[in-house]
């Protein structure tokens, strides 16, 4: 297998750098599907760090699948006791009792039947097939879905889809080296590409990443900063009272109660009454005194006088104190 620049410089970057982990050292082929596939339900829910004493105690006190397949619970549980999500632990017993009766013992080295076994979705069966048998797939983890997305630079909603992502994985190409290429894939995300201050200068594939290129490193799309934006604030008064609604419109004041306003875009000759700086935005705000309300859904009178009896954002406090000064 002839493999692509940035696929040697990830692998040559991982011989060099690889942490040392218990299921990583060079054990027999039956070993090494028995070590893949405690270490990889330990995983899915657990950081590395946390899983490398577990995953040790727990292949001392059960070294191969046919005694996973017959340990008591109560073993089992306590084994387990401390990386939680015990369905984990459960569901790798079941899987293991499955391998023993219909596979001899052997766990199978096809995607189709990994998946039908419990607790095993589309990414530890990936991850399996490459570490334990060395088949070419990239099981998209969140460190290898980290450095596509960086590498990429992909944002936008459509883009960062799980579809989208197991089509744009294809770049990191092949090795015939799958098991560790998958590996190395995530260990570039767990050491390098960090989900905050990534180390690029130590990164072998920086050259030709475009958020390095951009020197934008945020995941999601950048959320412009105070934007300005316009209302028309709607101020009825019946003896003494004003209206409020229920907010709807903004998330930050969630069901608060809100003078009723309507949002302009761009208009001419807007000037301004009040403004305040809230959220994202910068909010211009004209206010318009009406006599006949429109209906509105659970409307809600407050007095001026007790205004401090109410709890209000304090968006709306002002906003009534600034109308009892003018
Ligand atoms: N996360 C899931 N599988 C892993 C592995 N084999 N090595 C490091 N991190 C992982």
């Amino acid at each position: 297998m002839k493999e692509q620049l940035v696929t040697k410089k990830i692998l040559k970057w991982y011989d060099l750098n690889k942490r040392s982990l218990p299921w990583r050292k060079n054990i027999s082929s039956q070993k090494r599907q028995y070590y893949t596939l405690v270490s990889e339900f330990m995983l899915q829910q657990t950081q590395v760090a946390t899983v490398i004493p577990y995953f040790k105690r727990f292949i001392k006190d059960i070294p191969d699948i046919g005694s996973l397949s017959k340990v008591h619970n109560k073993k089992l549980i306590k084994l387990w006791e401390g990386l939680g999500y015990y369905s984990r632990a459960k569901n790798l017993k079941k899987t293991a009792q499955i391998v023993v009766k219909n596979f001899k013992g052997k766990l199978p080295n096809d995607f189709e039947n990994l998946i039908s076994f419990p607790g095993i979705g589309s990414y530890t069966a990936s991850a399996i097939l490459a570490i334990a048998f060395n088949k070419p797939y990239i099981p998209l983890d969140g460190n290898i879905e980290r450095v596509l997305k960086r590498y990429l630079y992909l944002k936008k909603d459509k883009e960062i889809q799980k579809d989208n992502l197991i089509k744009e994985k294809f770049i990191f190409g092949m090795s015939s080296r799958s098991g560790d290429y998958a590996q190395a894939l995530m260990e570039l995300g767990a050491l390098i590409c960090k989900p905050t201050n990534p180390l690029c200068y130590q990164c072998p594939i920086s050259n030709k990443c475009k958020s390095f290129k951009k020197k934008d490193f945020n995941l999601t799309k950048n959320i412009k900063k105070n934007r300005d934006k316009y209302f028309l604030l709607k101020v009825y008064k019946k003896k003494k009272k004003y209206l409020l609604i229920k907010n709807t419109k903004f998330n930050f004041l969630k069901n608060l109660k809100i003078f009723p306003m309507e949002e302009l875009s761009k208009p001419k000759d807007f000037n301004k009454n009040l403004n305040f700086k809230m959220s994202n935005m910068n909010m211009n705000i004209k206010i318009q005194y009406l006599k006949n309300s429109e209906k509105f859904k659970s409307p809600f009178w407050v007095d001026e006088k007790k205004l401090y009896k109410y709890i209000l954002p304090s968006f709306t406090k002002k906003i009534v104190k600034y109308l009892e000064r003018n």
